[in-house]
């Protein structure tokens, strides 16, 4: 037995959302996203106080996955990927499925930024990337250790990336990334003046 093994990881799982036909498929979300954003004025609302800068629809309409065709394509690519990730944690769902529970949009312009948060009452969560101009944020996860450090010391300059307290994915579009709900995460005040344009979701064990 090798003297110093890692335990208890903590996975995300990132990967294209299908193999062919992204980008046709990113054109018809990116105009259903400008729709939604036109025709939601409780959501425009709700962004001005919540999200400034940017539009969300996750205050107004958060079940985008029963409304349009096109939202329910993405819901099938993204349940198969959900369930790729549970294989890979071993989860035993005991004749149960992971099922999405929510699904908003999200338009970042510049400087707005989504704080550090994670998603209760939700077993996987994630993104997916429709829009990402070139320099816009990532997401960047937190080590969900962080509240026991106490009195650890701080890590070297050269640390290993397993050892640092914080991992950033880039944000790509055509790729998703699904994350354990319980993963406090954030994305950093955008840089970029192009709408960075993003689809975030949540599953339950249902
Ligand atoms: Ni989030």
């Amino acid at each position: 037995m090798q003297r110093l093994q890692a335990w208890f990881p903590t996975f995300i799982y990132g990967d294209r959302l299908r193999k062919n036909g992204a980008r046709l498929f990113n054109r018809e979300l990116l105009q259903e996203c400008h729709q939604l954003r036109d025709f939601d004025d409780a959501g425009r609302r709700w962004s001005a106080r919540n999200y400034p800068g940017g539009y969300t629809s996750y205050g107004s309409l958060d079940k985008i996955h029963k409304m349009s065709s096109t939202f329910i394509e993405l819901e099938s690519h993204l349940n198969r990927h959900a369930r790729a990730f549970a294989r890979a944690l071993d989860w035993d769902l005991a004749g149960r499925g992971l099922v999405m529970t929510d699904c908003w949009v999200n338009i970042m312009r510049h400087r707005t930024a989504h704080s550090l948060h994670l998603h209760p009452l939700s077993v996987v969560s994630g993104t997916y990337y429709v829009a990402t101009p070139r320099g816009c944020s990532g997401l960047k996860f937190e080590d969900p250790r962080m509240s026991r450090f106490m009195a650890a010391p701080p890590r070297i300059a050269t640390a290993r990336a397993i050892n640092r307290p914080h991992v950033t994915y880039p944000a790509e579009a055509g790729r998703l990334i699904l994350f354990e709900s319980w993963l406090r995460h954030e994305v950093p005040s955008s840089p970029v003046r192009s709408e960075r344009v993003s689809i975030s979701f949540n599953y339950a064990w249902s």
